[in-house]
């Protein structure tokens, strides 16, 4: 079959060479791709936003047997309705299940309706509200916008003037765009955190492994969010207690609740949890794979992923066993210089000899006349896997040293944390 990937980052690459293991795919499309995935796929240079064009594209290449749309943007705008509308087969939710990651005001609400455990809040759309509730609530307190804000929209303040400030950053001079029209004021959580990412076709819910994002550019987790900098799989506190605690009390809750919404769930959720004195709770829900987990997660899939994919599609997930390889994932970021804030593209990349088994996915990168360029400011992925998180650890760091781009910045220190936290 002819599969069409939706989406041009390390996380796409990913799943564009776990189904380039498939014997059943043939032809791979990506729209738009990078020079990576392009390696694999033919690259269709459309907006993949435009909702309606890429279903006037589907439409026009009958060769296409099944879409798959990974990015937060087009499950929310309904890409998945839009195909499904027009009598094709799509991988992901759709818009009103979507709703999950695209508004934090409805996922608090529904964690608060149906007892998911998470973080006590409130919601405000109105300023003078929200400013009079920080003047009164507990320090340090957590500023969410509604809406998608490319992982952006967070605010820990560790101040009353911080939390002041944050308000009217959100909601008047409006930093996040319209994301910030509505507000959600938490309570600040402690405690290790883990990406929980599931399988589920709305009647089962199959865990993946798991695996800790880094969001902070810098290392020691300082510095401003990014769209990620690093991850390792899986989480070294994550041992059969807590995964069974995670499945009774959120994964299966959430799957009920959605259905219960009448807003049911196909595809891949993302449970952001953090491991508190009080138990599991969730800090966010995304609809989709997460960037850069599954560059860390695919690598380690023993099953077909196009089987995974069309059983979910077809709501039969409960009939394929789904396997995983022991031992660990590594893979560190590569960013342009001045990313998360402003950088250059353009800049070439020079690759050495990798350690066998070594993955690259690439995220922003390019050809141009010929030579491997960057183009955004994650620019490359490396993934290693080893027996243990320290040994898969060390091998992508050995290669990362093979790699360099002019202004080229990473983490050292991916792989490292909650070593010390004990097994449960
Ligand atoms: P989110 O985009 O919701 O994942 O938030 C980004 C990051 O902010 C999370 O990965 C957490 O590290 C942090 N965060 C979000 N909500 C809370 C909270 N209630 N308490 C503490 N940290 C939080
Ligand atoms: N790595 C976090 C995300 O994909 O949202």
């Amino acid at each position: 079959m002819n599969v069409l990937v939706i989406g041009n980052g390390g996380r796409e690459h990913a799943i564009v060479q776990a189904l380039r293991k498939s014997p059943k795919v043939d032809k791979i499309y990506a729209m738009k791709g990078n020079a990576g995935i392009g390696e694999l796929a033919e690259l269709v240079n459309l907006d993949y936003c435009d909702i309606k064009a890429v279903g006037d594209w589907v439409d026009a290449h009958t060769e296409i047997d099944y879409t798959v749309v990974a990015p937060d943007d087009p499950l929310a705008l309904g890409l998945v309705d839009e195909l499904e509308s027009r009598g094709h087969r799509v991988f992901g939710p759709r818009k009103n299940a979507a709703i999950i990651e695209a508004s934090k005001a409805f996922s608090k609400e529904l964690m608060k309706k149906y007892g998911i455990p998470t973080a006590k809040y409130e919601t405000f759309s109105d300023y003078e509200s929200a400013k009079a509730y920080v003047d009164t609530c507990d320090i340090p307190v957590v500023l969410k916008a509604d809406g998608l804000a490319l992982g952006k929209g967070v605010l820990i303040c560790k101040t009353r003037e911080e939390a002041q400030d944050g308000i009217r950053e959100m909601m008047l001079d409006k930093k996040f765009g319209s994301a910030g029209n509505k507000v959600v004021v938490e309570e600040f959580l402690e405690g290790p955190e883990v990406s929980a990412l599931a399988f589920t076709d709305g009647k089962t819910m199959k865990p993946m492994i798991t695996s800790c994002d880094h969001k902070r550019v810098f290392d020691g987790d300082e510095g401003l969010n990014t769209g990620g900098m690093g991850t390792f799989s899986p989480a070294p506190f994550y041992g059969e207690k807590t995964q069974k605690e995670v499945m009774e009390k959120i994964m299966l809750p959430t799957m009920y609740a959605m259905n219960a919404e009448g807003r049911t769930f196909k595809g891949v959720l993302y449970f952001g949890l953090m491991k508190t004195k009080d138990g599991m709770k969730v800090i966010e829900y995304n609809s989709r794979f997460g960037d850069p987990e599954t560059q860390v997660l695919l690598p380690m899939l023993k099953t077909d992923l196009m089987d995974i994919f069309e059983a979910i599609t077809d709501e039969r997930l409960d009939e394929v066993e789904i396997e995983w390889e022991e031992g660990a994932c590594v893979c560190v970021v590569l960013a342009s210089g001045g990313y998360p804030t402003a950088y250059e593209k353009g800049k070439e990349i020079t690759i050495g000899d990798l350690d066998e088994g070594v993955v690259l996915c690439h995220a922003g990168t390019k050809m141009k006349d010929g030579k491997l360029v960057t183009d955004g400011g994650r620019v490359l992925g490396v993934c290693a896997k080893g027996e243990t998180i320290e040994l898969a650890r060390q091998k992508a760091y050995k290669n990362v040293e093979k790699i360099s781009f002019d202004k080229m910045h990473y983490r050292k220190d991916i792989g490292i944390k909650y070593r010390d936290i004990s097994r449960e």
